[in-house]
């Protein structure tokens, strides 16, 4: 295992003069770098799958049912096949370079990159800044957040304002999905799916450090403020799974995608309970 020795003084980074004096990168002897790499892979699968589908413009509603996948929500161009553009067309041709989704993928990528819990993630796992606890970063300097770019990383509860409108989207997505295949009511697998998500996606959204500041932040007495309060304390619990759940949508929006592609695609069909 590695002795510590001296290192030397015109390292930068830990390996600094001010620092101790210990020339390893790390003296962990356990399997510390198992929790970056898993959260690295398990990124980088969503942002490939993401992308993939948000560019191809295909199978993503189905008219029968009218579902639609998140990553087009809202759809709002000339381009959006019939039917999907639940808010109407106010663009016309959108070139393929950008997404159908392009008025709010960039704020949801937003308000995912300055989320709290991911910052942890991608610092640890794709920035090594650092790559775990008592593990010495490869980076000769450190300014924290405050400078740029990671200062816009303060912008984060304008992103989530941005994110409870979009989950609002998202829910009337789902409710409109509730429709039958000769009209009026319906209700199959895809509608499960699709309230699962707006489901989870509030709970992710409403556990937000952030949101739990705006309940309950820079207040002096709680006790003047009881609804408030009660609302802090409730967005606190929900604030403990924020982790879980940051990893639970990702999953859930994922699958909610790839189930109405291969509902939309005709490779499957659903499964209906109701009309
Ligand atoms: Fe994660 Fe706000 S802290 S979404």
């Amino acid at each position: 295992s590695a002795a510590p020795t001296a290192a030397p003084e015109t390292g930068t980074g830990v390996f600094s003069k001010t620092r101790a004096a210990i020339s390893a990168r790390t003296l962990r002897t356990d399997r510390w770098w198992v929790p970056p790499l898993v959260t690295a892979v398990g990124l980088a699968a969503f942002v490939i799958y993401a992308t993939i589908r948000s560019y191809v413009r295909t199978a993503y509603w189905v008219p029968e049912y009218h579902y639609l996948t998140p990553f087009y929500s809202p759809c709002v161009s000339s381009d959006c096949v019939e039917g999907s553009s639940h808010f109407g067309a106010w663009f016309g041709h959108i070139p393929a370079i950008l997404p159908l989704g392009f008025l709010v993928l960039p704020f949801l990528l937003g308000f995912r990159l300055t989320c709290y819990y991911y910052r942890k993630a991608y610092y640890r796992a794709v920035w090594f800044s650092p790559p775990a606890c008592a593990v010495a970063e490869p980076h000769a300097k450190y300014t924290g957040e405050t400078k740029l770019p990671l200062i816009i990383q303060n912008a984060h509860r304008y992103f989530f304002y941005v994110a409870v409108l979009v989950s609002l989207i998202n829910t009337y997505d789902a409710i409109t999905a509730f429709h039958g295949k000769t009209g009026g009511f319906g209700f199959g697998l895809g509608n499960i799916v699709l309230v699962g998500n707006v489901v989870l996606l509030w709970a992710y959204t409403l556990s937000c450090h952030s949101c739990r500041h705006i309940m309950g932040g820079k207040l002096k007495h709680f006790s003047a403020h009881p609804v408030r309060y009660w609302f802090w304390t409730q967005i606190s619990k929900l604030n403990t799974r924020h982790m879980a759940l940051a990893w639970t949508t990702l999953g859930t929006l994922a699958l909610t995608d790839f189930y109405v592609m291969l509902v939309a695609s005709d490779t499957i069909s659903d499964l209906r309970f109701i009309n």
